[in-house]
């Protein structure tokens, strides 16, 4: 049985000062929730803020980003030992930074060895276009995310599908076509991993995913979980994801 992860993505939006707004409306809702991880990804300069009102609760906290050398010359960036410093978790190769930053495989790859090697547990996102989802090329798409991003890194990862047209959109994916997906990506899990390990890894979905739609993704046999952008930034919306999630959780044991 693998645990859910709810994890919110909160992009390039909240200042320090709304970054604790929203957190302290969570917090008495989600400080000890059993049954699922949920983590915060707040813009970097409301990570140092959010750990200190995180400390002593089960939520979990990462980046959005970061680059893979320890340090040097690389202006604007955060180093992996810098995420390390706050959160647990860091979001990598997101479509936005593949889209507007120039993010590759490649780069991607980098990023998930440094953030193992630093403790870090990779969200790894994987998605294909809407011109590539009409062209039936999906799960190539998908597939060649994987195996380049993951290439000899360990599987202490997790994997966020985010098919890039639901993203922001409304349009979100059915669950039935997520699900679909999620199942080719755990066959090149296998193939990577081992079948065995495979089963273990937490492979998410993400794009328009808000309270209300939330429970029939959670209702299919191999999304355990969802990486959330505009509803993240909704405290009741965040929290009621987290709860349905723990309910099909519950009812998946009963
Ligand atoms: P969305 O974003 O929930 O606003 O569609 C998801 C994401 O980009 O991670």
């Amino acid at each position: 049985m693998r645990t859910p992860i709810i994890a919110g993505n909160w992009k390039m939006n909240k200042t320090v000062s709304e970054a604790r707004e929203l957190v302290s409306e969570m917090i008495p809702f989600l400080k000890d929730v059993q049954g699922v991880t949920t983590v915060l990804c707040p813009p970097a300069s409301a990570l140092l803020p959010i750990a200190a009102m995180l400390e002593g609760t089960d939520i979990g906290l990462g980046a959005q980003n970061m680059h893979w050398e320890a340090n040097g010359a690389y202006t604007g960036e955060l180093a992996p030992a810098m995420v390390s410093e706050f959160g647990q978790y860091v979001i990598l190769g997101h479509s936005e930074r593949r889209e507007y930053f120039g993010e590759t495989d490649e780069t991607v790859n980098k990023k998930v060895h440094a953030a193992q090697a630093n403790g870090l547990i990779p969200i790894v996102c994987v998605g294909e276009t809407l011109e590539e989802n009409e062209a039936n090329q999906t799960s190539a798409i998908v597939s060649r995310q994987i195996q380049a991003g993951l290439a000899g890194v360990k599987s202490d990862l997790v994997i966020a599908y985010e098919p890039i047209w639901a993203i922001g959109t409304g349009r979100a994916a059915t669950s039935e076509m997520a699900n679909a997906t999620i199942k080719i990506i755990r066959e090149v899990l296998a193939d990577i991993f081992g079948n065995e390990v495979a089963q273990g890894i937490r492979i998410l979905y993400g794009g328009s995913v808000k309270g209300s739609n939330a429970a029939e993704y959670f209702a299919q046999s191999d999304i355990d979980g969802a990486l959330i952008g505009g509803a993240a930034l909704k405290a009741d919306d965040f929290v009621k994801i987290v709860y349905v999630s723990r309910a099909e959780v519950m009812k998946g044991n009963s």
